[in-house]
């Protein structure tokens, strides 16, 4: 196994030590769980030599290989640089991810309860290596212990295919921050990307572009040409001809498999049921619903042999991944057709199912009692709770946290990946220097502050996700996940009152620095812009505090004192904090004042960012009033570009006026082919 992340090592030359300062503990991400230094340093010479004893602990021979490959060289003596004792009785009542390292003058020795602790050990170790610009290293005795058993990564290599080359380097990262859970999402809506026996004409009909399963945000993504095989059939997306796809082949996943198995990582194969199944039913549509196709993603569930042909499919994944845990989804299968089917209807009817929901946890059920008779278990989005949860089931938390709550409250267990914090397609930095996100603003600060609670030992540990819907190439999904998957890393492994954020910061700039110098393209944290300045602090506005409701259609008025608080819209426009969201193409904003007051300003802020509906209007018009009756309209021509990416604007429309009025309202509309709109602040001044 070469470790493709870590060679460098063989090159790296450890001269004497020198009068600079030896590297401590502190600059390991995740920090480690404590640390006491003593006098002295050590500085390993190139070609460090190593023994390893182990004591009724498998894996010997796997992490002998490992560190070979690390260009440390085996050396069955006392004599080795560094000594490695591994085993139950060796460090007694820790889990096996557990190690003590003692780094003294003359060598370091490592304890651990199992070959994982001895892993994990190492990682520390390069870390404390790479940060040290001579290679010497201070005395010192770490015991380190992870807070979570399930520190995890996914990628979705639906929406846009990742070679099989990227996950093996995403896999050497992940080890290094002692992330231990890959989530492979290989399939959905946009392609079926696993090579299986069961299924052939999968990857041969839904592996490689067809407009039958890619959806409009795809068809609009600037994603390249690639080769497709001879017979797999195709369609295009594009005008011009472009096909994209891929998959992987059997060989491929054990591949993938191996070298995580080498790094401690298990592969958590994802298969997508009952919902994004788009390109399944391009292939197989005699698995869609006998009434209306109200969605086209979902497949009957009154149609055994749809049932059954995920049965095989996972008879096969589990063959190709050892993991106990098999995710079968579960999220978002809009219920429509269903409701529409006679299948569907006899089998509920048959089954004793009250609704669509009970119908769903009905499939799940039936794939939790497939998977776990062969001695696996099933985890799925928490949509899973709908129609009561299946005996075995663990939840995967993503909308929020409630849906874990509520699972570990039922006594299921539980792992936390909420999109408020864990969701890496969105932006980390400030939209305009930022390439095209699901969500505008989720950054490493966001991300590090998460902190979940377990209840009753339910919680499994933490997950981030990257969707790949906006996210094309590798050095995109590297963007997205450096540095932010090292405030998981450390959320799932250290304690939590050891959590220090600028501590963090410090330590994940070096962290960036050795990656970028590995060839991973990281977010350039050292140059972050951070939040927008301009909605720090308060802007006047003479209408703070007034009464203001927005009116949309014939429906009540709702309350809109967001607009009148003085603030202007932070980069965050989805959570409804600084930005009122408006799903509609026309609306109203009222204003009073309270008493009739001079106005020399009138203006309001809006964004625009098209790939999530969120349009700047077409027409704005301002009116006022003295008695809430009579409206005048005020000229208010002026449109201001305020910041320059095309898929992130914010435009102020404003001008100076010269009037005086108690009430002032605000009619804009977003324009024929356009929906919805955010606008953050009615200024007047
Ligand atoms: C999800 O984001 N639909 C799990």
């Amino acid at each position: 196994m070469v470790n493709r992340i870590l060679v460098f090592l063989a090159l790296m030359v450890w001269g004497p030590l020198s009068a600079r300062e030896a590297v401590t503990p502190e600059v390991i991400i995740p920090r480690v769980a404590s640390y006491t230094l003593a006098d002295g340093s050590f500085t390993p010479a190139v070609g460090s030599t190593f023994s390893v004893e182990a004591k009724g602990a498998d894996g010997a021979e796997a992490f002998c290989a490992y560190l070979e490959s690390l260009s440390f060289v085996k050396d069955g003596t006392k004599k080795a640089a560094m000594r490695f004792k591994v085993g139950p009785a060796v460090l007694k009542g820790k889990p096996e991810e557990a190690y003590v390292m003692t780094i003294g003058k003359k060598g370091i020795s490592v304890e651990a309860a199992g070959f994982d602790g001895a892993f994990y050990a190492v990682q520390s170790l390069l870390q404390m290596l790479h940060a040290s610009e001579d290679g010497a290293l201070a005395a010192c005795r770490i015991e380190d212990s992870p807070r979570f058993r399930h520190r995890g990564l996914m990628l979705d290599v639906s929406r846009h295919f990742q070679s099989k080359d990227f996950i093996l380097k995403l896999l050497d990262a992940m080890a290094l921050i002692k992330m231990n859970r890959f989530h492979f999402h290989i399939t959905d809506n946009q392609g079926w990307r696993i090579a299986l026996d069961c299924a052939p004409e999968m990857v041969q009909k839904a592996a490689f572009g067809s407009s039958k399963f890619y959806n409009n945000i795809l068809s609009r993504m600037p994603i390249g040409f690639c080769d497709v095989p001879e017979g797999y059939v195709t369609g295009t997306v594009y005008d011009d001809g472009r096909i994209y796809g891929g998959y992987y082949s059997k060989e491929d996943i054990r591949e993938i498999v191996d070298h995580a198995a080498a790094l401690h990582i298990t592969v958590v194969p994802e298969i997508e049921l009952p919902g994004h199944n788009r390109e399944l039913l391009h292939v197989h549509p005699e698995f869609y619903c006998d009434g209306e196709h109200v969605v086209d993603n979902v497949f009957c569930a009154g149609n055994d042999d749809a049932l059954r042909f995920f049965e095989r499919v996972l008879e096969e994944v589990m063959e190709l991944f050892p993991s106990q845990y098999i995710h079968i989804g579960g999220d978002e299968a809009d219920k429509d057709n269903w409701a529409h089917c006679s299948r569907c209807r006899e089998r509920m009817k048959a089954e004793g199912l009250k609704d669509e929901f009970e119908l769903q946890s009905y499939v799940i059920r039936r794939i939790d009692k497939f998977v776990s008779e062969r001695g696996r278990r099933i985890v799925g989005w928490d949509e899973i709770l709908q129609g009561g949860l299946s005996d075995n089931a663990t939840v995967m938390s993503w909308r929020g946290t409630d849906g874990g709550i509520k699972a570990m409250e039922m006594d299921h267990d539980v792992i936390m990946s909420p999109n408020t914090y864990y969701y890496f397609d969105y932006g980390q930095d400030a939209p305009y220097k930022e390439p095209i996100a699901f969500r505008s603003y989720l950054p490493l600060e966001t991300v590090y502050n998460y902190d979940p609670e377990d209840m009753g030992g339910h919680l499994l540990g933490v997950q981030a996700n990257l969707w790949t819907e906006c996210v094309i190439d590798p050095g995109h999904c590297e963007h997205m996940f450096y540095p932010r998957a090292y405030a998981v890393a450390e959320t799932g492994w250290s304690p939590a009152g050891l959590k220090d954020y600028e501590s963090f910061r410090r330590r994940a700039l070096v962290l960036n620095k050795w990656l970028m110098e590995q060839g991973y393209d990281c977010f350039d944290l050292e140059h972050e812009a951070g939040e927008r300045p301009e909605a720090l602090k308060e802007t006047f506005n003479l209408a703070k505090g007034s009464k203001a409701v927005l009116k949309l259609g014939d429906g009540p008025a709702e309350d809109a004192s967001i607009l009148v608080d003085g603030y202007l819209g932070k980069w965050d426009i989805h959570s409804g904090k600084t930005w009122k969201n408006v799903r509609r193409k026309e609306f109203c904003a009222d204003i009073d004042l309270g008493c009739e007051k001079d106005i020399h300003y009138l203006g309001a802020e809006f964004v625009d960012y098209p790939i999530r509906g969120y349009n700047v209007p077409a027409d704005t018009e301002f009116y006022v009033s003295s008695d809430g009756v009579n409206y005048t309209r005020v000229d208010v021509p002026q449109a201001r570009l305020s910041t320059g990416r095309k898929h992130f604007q914010i435009y102020t429309v404003g001008s100076p006026v010269n009037i005086k009025a108690r009430y002032i309202r605000l009619i804009f509309n977003t324009g024929s082919t356009k929906f919805g709109c955010g606008i953050s602040e009615i200024l007047v001044s």
